[in-house]
């Protein structure tokens, strides 16, 4: 089989940075390049601040940069002497034209594709990192194939990324499986074991998985899809307990004993965020429309669709209790980014939860230890928002501490469940606010019975209040 010895990945993201980061670390002996045509963000790569924050990484960075870890904007370059090519470039959802707002947007994937076919003057082994809809290898080796200078040969692999932003360093080093794609051919197996042979320098063979494209694919966009059904599944049942009585996380923890659901991923909360599961669950609904299977997208479209429910619940739940207004009240939020450890905010819920409170005329006071100022406002004025832009900072201050924000606050809002929010001194922030002083748990991690007994109305996802 072909040795690989120089690796380029193209994306220096969530998923090229860590991903790359931890098979120079498993590999000494392979040279790891990571492009990007963002300049800023390999500057960032190259500093002592990494673009990103994720549990581990800085120091495995840190100990092979330079060594055979590299970040650089010359793609070309990386391109021509690499074996083995990465494509973990962004796929959002489109904007715009056909399938805008389900289909994902394949333009970054095509134009890497045409760039390796144009640049390349040896053969490589291209691996589809990103997250894509089924059958896109097909037409990546399509374009490799119709560009590619004589006598070169591109083998595609399909090789999707399982890691969770906030746990990716461990979840790489220890993955449940590595996935790994190709064509049913001899030259396509001969591929799929190149890769494989980098996974298996850390990672026990049989949790490596070999599969066709296809299956590889669309196991991505299924593994999403089933990883947020659970919790809109959860999610929609907290909102059965809240009108009952019943409490969400003895529900949870009784379904979860049983063997065959499984205690994990069953945390109800005010909703999922993050990049990926309501872009590839609206990828896949695109997908099952364009297969003309209209039951199949309806019945995957109604896990986004609770999960805006979710959200739309919690701040109505909020307003009602806060005496029907929250006008000029003072709300703190405490945590924006889409959950603990990672400063990431896409499609974060607590950026819903804030455009709302701002259209209410609430003054909103936002904590959260690894979001920036500057990532907040832009965050809070998207195209779509309807109030004044011009307003928001007078509605909207970041604070840098969970005690600021809460000073004279009406009502302490848990967005996102950072650990040091359960080891607040809440006898301090009771004295602070204003009586009566409300706290609306969104992620279930505070203590209510003890806040309670503080003085503090308590109110949580998935807990009736009568
Ligand atoms: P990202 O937006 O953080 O990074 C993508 C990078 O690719 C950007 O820095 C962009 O400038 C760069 N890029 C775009 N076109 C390029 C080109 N032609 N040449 C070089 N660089 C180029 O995105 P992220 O989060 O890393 O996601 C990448 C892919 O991985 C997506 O398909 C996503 O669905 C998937 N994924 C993401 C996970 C996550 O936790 N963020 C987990 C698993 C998969």
């Amino acid at each position: 089989t072909t040795q690989v010895k120089k690796i380029c990945c193209l994306g220096a993201g969530y998923v090229g940075g860590p991903t790359c980061a931890v098979i120079a670390h498993k590999c000494p002996h392979i040279q790891v390049t990571i492009v990007d045509l963002n300049e800023t963000r390999i500057n960032a790569w190259n500093s002592d601040n990494l673009p990103i924050y994720e549990p581990g990484l800085d120091k495995i960075v840190f100990d092979r940069r330079g060594k055979n870890l590299f970040f650089t904007t010359e793609v070309d370059k990386a391109i021509n002497e690499a074996d083995l090519i990465f494509v973990s470039v962004n796929t959002p959802t489109k904007k715009a034209g056909m399938g805008a707002g389900y289909a994902a947007d394949l333009a970054y994937i095509e134009s890497a594709t045409r760039q390796i076919a144009e640049v390349a003057r040896s053969s490589k082994i291209v691996v589809e990192k990103s997250t894509v809809p089924c059958r896109t290898a097909e037409s990546m080796r399509t374009i490799l194939e119709a560009n590619s200078h004589d006598d070169i040969r591109f083998d595609i692999l399909s090789n999707p990324e399982f890691l969770a932003e906030g746990t990716a360093i461990n979840d790489l080093l220890y993955p449940d499986r590595v996935l790994i794609g190709g064509l049913q051919t001899p030259e396509g197996f001969k591929a799929q074991q190149a890769l494989a042979e980098i996974y298996e320098q850390w990672v026990p063979k049989d949790k490596i998985i070999t599969t066709n494209l296809w299956s590889s694919e669309l196991s991505k966009l299924a593994a999403n899809a089933l990883l947020a059904q659970r919790i809109s599944s959860i999610n929609a049942l907290s909102a059965i307990c809240e009108a009952t009585g019943a409490d969400i996380d003895e529900v949870a923890y009784a379904c979860g004993r049983d063997s065959r659901i499984g205690p994990r991923f069953l945390k109800a909360s005010v909703g999922f965020g993050g990049s990926c599961f309501q872009k590839d669950i609206l990828n896949l609904v695109y997908l099952s429309e364009q297969l003309n299977l209209p039951e199949v997208a309806a019945y995957w479209k109604q896990v986004v669709d609770l999960n805006e429910y979710q959200k739309k619940r919690f701040v109505s739940r909020i307003i009602k209790t806060l005496f029907n207004t929250i006008t000029n009240k003072r709300i703190a939020v405490l945590g924006f980014a889409f959950k603990k450890d990672t400063g990431d905010t896409r499609e974060s819920a607590a950026i819903t939860l804030c455009k709302d409170f701002i259209q209410e005329n609430a003054r909103v006071y936002i904590y959260d230890p690894k979001v920036s100022e500057q990532q907040i406002f832009y965050d809070l004025s998207g195209p779509e928002v309807t109030y004044d832009i011009k307003d928001l900072k007078k509605r909207v201050t970041i604070v840098q501490s969970a005690y600021e924000a809460s000073a004279n606050a009406d009502a302490i809002v848990v967005a996102t469940e950072w650990d040091e929010f359960k080891e607040l001194d809440f006898e301090r922030i009771y004295k602070s606010m204003n009586k009566p002083a409300f706290i609306f748990d969104g992620r279930l991690i505070l203590d209510a019975e003890k806040l309670k007994s503080i003085g503090f109305r308590v109110h949580t996802i998935g807990r009736a209040n009568f």
